[in-house]
């Protein structure tokens, strides 16, 4: 059984695990190889306690988890829009679950239940970056009726990518789709 819930600092371990899986794996052949390689779960972990206490003192910013028993599958992670130019409030900033737990709908439960976080304080269009040569990432958030925005370029690992916008003028769109068999916890 899957579980949506609020990460707590204790899930930092799992957050990063799944964090260098999933980049490993879905973006070889899109962002450099030595930074994929240099990816250690250990030293994300460092960062993700980090971003999980500093969430403690802005209550904009949150990590959601997907459980299945003890394990963490997936995670997201939402807050404020810090840019001055996207036309979205909240940014949808990460979206990334297991392989071997893809295709059941945890990827749409974890933006369902962002766009619930985002919409309860008040932020009620939200928007991401999207590696333009990423297509089954655009494929998703296409599915769940992103629609596409701006284009931009950034740094990532050192390397320069191209970056497409998705956006959702109206996150309860998004709130309010159907979910498959997964519960929701507190978030
Ligand atoms: C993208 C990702 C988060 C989707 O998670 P998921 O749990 O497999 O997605 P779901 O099962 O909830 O699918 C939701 C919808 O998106 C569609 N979808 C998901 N992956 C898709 C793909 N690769 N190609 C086309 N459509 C896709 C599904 O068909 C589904 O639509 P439907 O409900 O209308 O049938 C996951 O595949 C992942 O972590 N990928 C690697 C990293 C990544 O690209 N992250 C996002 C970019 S930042």
């Amino acid at each position: 059984m899957i579980h949506i819930r609020t990460a707590r600092r204790t899930d930092a371990a799992g957050v990063a695990r799944v964090h260098a899986q999933t980049w490993k794996e879905a973006y070889r052949g899109l962002l450099d190889s030595a930074f994929l390689d240099n990816l250690s779960e250990r030293r994300l972990a460092t960062r993700w306690r980090a971003q999980l206490d500093r969430r403690a003192q802005d209550l904009d910013e949150e990590v959601l988890v997907a459980v299945n028993g003890q394990e963490i599958v997936g995670f997201a992670s939402m807050g404020a829009s810090r840019e001055a130019f996207a036309p979205w409030e909240a940014e949808i900033s990460m979206v990334y679950v297991l392989k071997e737990h893809r295709g059941i709908g945890i990827g749409r439960v974890l933006m369902k239940a962002a766009a619930d976080h985002c919409i309860r304080r008040g932020l009620f269009s939200g928007g991401l970056w999207v590696l333009r040569d990423n297509g089954a990432g655009r494929d998703f958030y296409e599915a769940l009726g992103g629609e596409p925005t701006g284009r931009k370029a950034d740094s990532v690992g050192g390397q320069i990518v191209q970056l497409n916008g998705y956006w959702w003028r109206d996150l309860a769109q998004l709130a309010e789709r159907s979910l498959p068999a997964i519960t929701l916890g507190r978030y």
